[in-house]
């Protein structure tokens, strides 16, 4: 080799050394993530959906807590009673998840936080707090609640694992990985091994992600918090004027009733198969998710303790439910000036029959069903003083976001699955045949 080539050949070999080396340095190390049942990050997609852990008999789990550090003590939070309800309440209030920009913050009301973990069959167990020896303070919380999830195929028993929160003064000390190894723990205990998850954060490894879509109903009040702001080439009147509602819906809809929920667990049923993965509900799950959030009192708008809103088409033939549309109330507290709130409204679950019809995906029917199935929704939400509507890109939303004018938002949403494999699924965009938002059909609280 000449003194030329030796130095190329050296001068190539640095090269690689330093690639290598900024490639470790670039690569985010998961000490706690690297050691659970999940796709690690660089997983070959699997040959056959399934666990990566096989279920143990429930002598073989864990029976004592893990060990937390001295100062704390484990609680199991009775979230029926009012007390307690109120300390998750107002611990998330002041530590829950924010924008990006630490903007917002949301705020769940503590109805909505009973109401999401008070399913049928839920285990009070699941539910997993901390709280400082010394003064009882609650400063962490955890938890789950029992589903039935269809995976492609497969029927899965799992736990929906949701709002873990830490005390802001208590954070990167690693309490989240046993917060998580102790609701696992709980879980196991009942014969449980697979859970779904969603987080901003990207942690190994996203089956999917979703993107955050923001439909504006009060144009005035998103500017005056600054939530939103006047493109260069608008106004404050013409952005007013775009995003104004009629005030009555197109479709004859009316709040859902305990007649209608055999029909609309029917068209449920039928209209999720539609997506890759999705929960099964039982009768009493669509009676809790769809009809128990509605508040006291009756009337249009919102009532007092109102979490959720579901409407129904009624075929005025055979009576049966043809469409519904359901939607959530989740404010977010405005940090630069605390007494603010935004008033948001989730798009939740909804279906129509027209999707059974043949070729209607195909000719545009469902489409333009859908559109304005949603655009009651958002009539509905406007008249319950909602400030805006927010959807991500799961199910059918996709191709209705536009024409409905919805914006895309600076959120992200990444879904998980513990202890359980399965190819990626379409999410904000699409995976192979499967067109964006098709793969997710959970909609998570
Ligand atoms: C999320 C939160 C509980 C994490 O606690 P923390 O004090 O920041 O982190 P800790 O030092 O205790 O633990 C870090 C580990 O938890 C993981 N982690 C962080 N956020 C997580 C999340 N949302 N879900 C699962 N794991 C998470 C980290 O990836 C890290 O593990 P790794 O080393 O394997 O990557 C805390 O930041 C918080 O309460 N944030 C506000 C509420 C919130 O965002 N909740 C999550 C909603 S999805």
């Amino acid at each position: 080799m000449s003194d030329a080539e030796e130095t190329i050949r050296q001068a190539l070999a640095n090269t690689q050394i330093k690639d290598v080396t900024r490639e470790n340095s670039r690569k985010p190390t998961h000490k706690f993530w690297e050691t659970q049942p999940v796709p690690q990050i660089g997983d070959e997609p699997p040959l056959e959906d399934g666990w990566i852990e096989p279920s143990k008999p429930r002598e073989e789990v864990r029976q004592e807590p893990y060990p937390l550090p001295n100062e704390f003590e484990w609680t199991t939070v009775d979230i029926t009673d009012p007390v307690q309800n109120k300390e998750v309440h107002d611990l998330l209030s002041l530590h829950y998840v924010e924008d990006i920009n630490a903007s917002i913050r949301f705020k769940y009301s503590a109805e909505f936080i009973r109401w999401a973990l008070t399913p049928p069959g839920f285990f009070p167990q699941w539910h997993v707090g901390v709280r400082v020896s010394a003064n009882k303070k609650l400063v962490a919380f955890i938890s789950g609640v029992p589903m039935s999830l269809r995976v492609r195929g497969k029927e899965i028993a799992a736990s929906e694992v949701n709002y873990i929160c830490i005390h802001k003064k208590l954070r990167s000390k690693r309490l989240a990985p046993v917060l998580i190894k102790e609701v696992t723990r709980q879980i196991n205990l009942q014969g449980i091994f697979q859970a779904i998850y969603t987080a901003g954060a990207v942690i190994p490894t996203p089956i999917s992600v979703c993107q955050y879509y923001h439909r504006p109903l009060n144009v005035p009040k998103l500017l005056a918090v600054g939530f939103t702001s006047v493109p260069r080439n608008s106004t404050v009147a013409r952005m007013t004027r775009i995003h104004k509602l009629p005030d009555a819906t197109t479709l004859k809809v009316r709040p859902m009733e305990e007649k209608d929920v055999d029909s609309v667990a029917e068209l449920f049923a039928r209209y999720m198969e539609r997506f890759d993965m999705a929960p099964l509900m039982t009768l009493a799950e669509i009676r809790h998710n769809f009809l128990s959030g509605q508040g006291s009192g009756s009337g249009p708008g919102r009532q007092p303790d109102q979490v959720t809103w579901t409407y129904v088409v009624e075929n005025p033939k055979t009576h049966k439910i043809s469409d519904f549309f359901s939607f959530y109330y989740l404010p977010s507290t405005v940090l630069r000036s605390a007494h603010d709130l935004i008033e948001a409204g989730y798009l939740y679950y909804y279906a129509t029959d027209v999707a059974f019809q043949d070729g209607a995906e195909a000719d545009g029917r469902l489409k333009s069903r859908l559109q304005t199935l949603i655009g009651d929704a958002l009539i509905i939400a406007h008249r319950a003083k909602m400030d805006v509507f927010n959807a991500i890109t799961l199910m059918d939303n996709v191709p209705i976001l536009n024409d409905l004018k919805f914006g895309a938002g600076d959120g992200y949403l990444n879904f998980y699955l513990y202890n359980w494999r399965t190819a990626k699924l379409a999410g904000m965009e699409d995976e192979g045949e499967v067109k964006a938002g098709k793969g997710i059909g959970v909609v998570m609280l």
